[in-house]
């Protein structure tokens, strides 16, 4: 038996739609009802990655355990709709299902949200989870009510590094630069702090801005940065692990009160265990990344010593107390106590 080799980037798409569709094909004519409830899941980056492997997940459990009634269409890529536009497309009902990042909020009416962009605020995965998994994190998701959304849970990716076309050890190398940042107002200032400028772009947009020259460098956990290509246009990559990049998981709030109590129970369980799977395998998504940026020698990649991720540090400080006068001191004191 032989298998047929795996497309060229160009027609990627196109197979994974003939994929798809062939998919459905089997399954309407096996079943023969139509699936009686569709859920269209889109989100920016590729399939193989923590995110787009965590929705791959959740939709296996929940076209399984409702014997395909419910669907589960999954759309990474952007290839639906981009950070400029995801939002409204949940609010109008074009699609159901999105995980934006959590440095994506603070700019629709939630900058609560941007404590997780705050630089070095975390030293590993399980103090993110102290918070994500603890009241505060019921508490942010629970908030979202306020403008129609509910939210599910959170996806990890993991910890962002820098990248740019020579490294970024200490302050100084960063002076001039313009990073590609998300639209979080923490991470910008964090560039501006650094001495670098900060470019807000879409994702889909980044590597191109990058392969141009519209920006010089940008952040991002590793798994984005090998499955964008970014290593093709960016020759040093510095593990400055200066921060964390996770999701929350959104529905409109009037299409979950639609549904059914019980598809809603089997929709957040499988959520529930979809988070779980997910988080468990970011981390060596994150490593498995790594691995073949290195195999691909296109970039040299950095490890700053102690003294210089201290330095780095302390100039970053004054983020900090910046979030802390536009949120309020009760979240970073509630933070602090989790921590
Ligand atoms: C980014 O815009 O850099 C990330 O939020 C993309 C993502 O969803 O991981």
């Amino acid at each position: 038996m032989s298998f047929p080799s795996w497309p060229a980037p160009l027609d990627r798409r196109r197979w994974l739609h003939s994929v798809a569709a062939a998919t459905l094909t089997t399954r309407v004519a096996k079943a023969s009802p139509r699936p009686a409830l569709t859920i269209r899941f889109s989100h920016v980056v590729a399939e193989e990655t923590p995110k787009g492997l965590a929705v791959q997940r959740f939709q296996a459990l929940v076209e399984q355990r409702s014997d395909g009634r419910i669907e589960v269409l999954h759309y990474p890529g952007a290839q639906l709709y981009g950070d400029q536009d995801e939002m409204q497309a949940l609010q109008l009902g074009a699609v159901e299902m999105l995980a934006p990042s959590l440095s994506k909020f603070g700019r629709i009416g939630f900058p609560e949200f941007e404590l997780f962009d705050l630089p070095f605020l975390f030293n590993d995965a399980r103090e993110v989870r102290r918070i994500t998994e603890g009241a505060i994190g019921r508490r942010l998701l629970k908030g979202l009510s306020r403008h129609g959304l509910v939210g599910l849970g959170f996806f990890d990716n993991g910890f962002k590094q820098m990248s740019a076309n020579r490294p970024l050890l200490a302050p100084a190398d960063f002076k001039g630069l313009r990073m590609r940042v998300q639209a979080s107002r923490v991470i910008a200032a964090q560039m501006r702090a650094l001495g670098a400028q900060p470019v807000n772009l879409g994702f889909s947009e980044t590597r191109r801005a990058l392969a141009n020259g519209v920006v010089d460098g940008t952040e991002n956990p590793v798994s984005n940065f090998w499955t964008q290509g970014m290593h093709e246009v960016q020759s040093d990559l510095t593990l400055t692990q200066h921060g964390y990049l996770g999701y929350a998981v959104i529905v409109n709030q009037r299409f979950w009160a639609s549904l059914a109590e019980g598809d809603r129970a089997l929709l957040a369980q499988a959520m529930h265990e979809a988070t779980d799977y997910g988080n468990q395998i970011s981390e060596a998504q994150n490593s498995k990344a790594l691995a073949a940026l290195r195999v691909a020698g296109t970039t040299r990649i950095h490890v700053p010593t102690g003294a210089q991720r201290a330095q780095l540090r302390r100039a970053v400080e004054s983020v900090h107390l910046a979030l802390e006068r536009r949120i309020g001191t009760a979240w970073m004191q509630a933070i602090r106590g989790a921590l």
